[in-house]
């Protein structure tokens, strides 16, 4: 199993005030898996992503990443997990403005100690994936929303991570830009291999994942598996 995620519980504390996110969330993901994590808006969506791609720590529970507890690993070991395994696509991109597309997908690899050369030979590769070879020396100012998404995607593919987390990619995106984005998931599922995991309100991807989860309260109440 490439991620198990045991009874996770997340409590956020404001002041005295706490708020329960998870109350026992187990979940197991495949490899080559296409993932969808439905649910509406507060149910404890994100926390799960951000649980799943070591953002964070449950109060209680367990994410076991190819048999690795995380848990057990320091801040550094995890970081250094975190950078290797897990690629993170976001709602609003993220990418860094002063970077252009290339140095953008480019910059994972430097974490990674990649040498310059080889970085950039890898971030033409990517972004030629993504069909964005020709906008490599744009800076995210210079693109359209679409084409910042698949910038990042392209990022999220830099260290060839074992897992793709998305949360609500197409989330500021138009209907037709947004499918745009989906089926660019889909082809790198399909034809990468690469394991997908999304967070989302939106429809159009309900309808290319394999198997849905749907979030109520921070519990699963449901999965659908086609
Ligand atoms: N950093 C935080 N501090 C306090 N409460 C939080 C924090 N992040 C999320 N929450 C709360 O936890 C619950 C779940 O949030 P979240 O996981 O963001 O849900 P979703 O992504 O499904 O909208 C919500 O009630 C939210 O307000
Ligand atoms: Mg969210």
């Amino acid at each position: 199993m490439l991620v198990v995620t045991e009874d996770l519980v997340k409590v956020y504390k404001l002041g005295k005030v706490e708020i329960p996110a998870l109350r026992g969330v187990s979940l197991d993901i495949e490899e080559g898996e296409f993932l969808g994590i439905f649910g509406p808006s507060g149910s404890g969506k994100s926390t799960l992503l951000h649980l799943i791609g070591v953002l964070d720590l449950p109060t209680s529970g367990r994410v076991i990443i190819e048999g690795v507890d995380v848990s057990k690993l320091n801040e550094d070991k995890r970081a250094e997990l975190r950078a290797k395994k897990i690629g993170f696509v976001f709602q609003f991109f993220n990418l860094i403005p002063r970077l252009n597309a290339l140095e953008n997908v480019a910059l994972p690899m430097a974490f990674m100690g990649v040498p310059r050369s080889e970085r950039r030979e890898r971030a033409l590769k990517l972004l030629d994936l993504v069909d964005l070879r020709d906008r490599w020396n744009h800076k995210p100012n210079e693109l359209s929303g679409g084409e910042e998404q698949r910038v990042a995607i392209a990022r999220a593919l830099a260290n060839d991570p074992s897992i793709i987390l998305a949360d609500e990619p197409t989330g500021n995106l138009d209907s037709k830009t947004g499918k745009e984005i989906v089926n660019l998931f889909k082809r790198l599922n399909e034809e990468e291999g690469k394991t997908i995991v999304i967070v989302t309100h939106d429809q159009t991807i309900a309808e290319v994942c394999r198997r849905i989860i749907y979030l109520r309260d921070g519990v699963i109440y449901k999965e659908v598996v086609k």
